[in-house]
């Protein structure tokens, strides 16, 4: 068994879409990023990196390079699930919590828990969703904190 640890932070700001998770969330405000900003495809794959010791997604995708602009954050998460199967392991159980003051996320946990269910090829049931709020402290950001659990194919 492995563990993996990811975390990720993005500002937001008007006028941007707010994908979290694969899922588009109603939102004012969105993710300021160069790709499309989903805080928390971001962190879980870099807990999947972390979990080989195989560096971050920084490595992978680096921020400045134009192939990049607005990439699908899936296509991220799927690069590093290949590199993570190609080394005899696959994900097991994740558990995520996102820190975000608005809007409240309650209504898209279903979703958002299937869609990470998917994409990892793993029950629902193994998809741990914390949702808190910043209690003000840090209004303008969206922050994903997770764990993944790896185990030998
Ligand atoms: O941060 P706090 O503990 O006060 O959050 C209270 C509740 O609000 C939690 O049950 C959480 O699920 C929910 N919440 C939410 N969406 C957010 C932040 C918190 O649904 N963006
Ligand atoms: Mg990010």
């Amino acid at each position: 068994m492995l563990i993996g640890y990811g975390e990720d932070s993005h500002r937001l700001a008007a006028g941007r879409r707010f994908v979290l998770g694969g899922i588009e969330v109603a939102a004012e405000r969105g993710p300021l990023a160069h790709s499309d900003g989903d805080a928390l495809l971001h962190a879980v794959t870099d807990a999947l990196l972390s979990a080989l010791a195989l560096g971050d997604i920084g490595a992978l995708f680096p921020d400045d390079a134009a192939e990049n602009r607005a990439r699908p954050s899936v296509d991220f998460l799927n690069r590093a699930l290949a590199e993570v199967r190609g080394r005899g392991y696959a994900p097991d159980q994740l558990r995520a919590v996102v820190t975000l003051d608005q809007p409240k996320l309650g209504p898209y946990r279903q979703a958002i828990q299937e869609n990470l269910a998917r994409l990892l090829n793993l029950e629902p049931q193994r998809v741990g969703l914390t949702f808190k709020t910043s209690e003000g402290l840090a209004p303008d950001h969206v922050q994903v904190r997770t764990v993944i659990v790896l185990q030998e194919t």
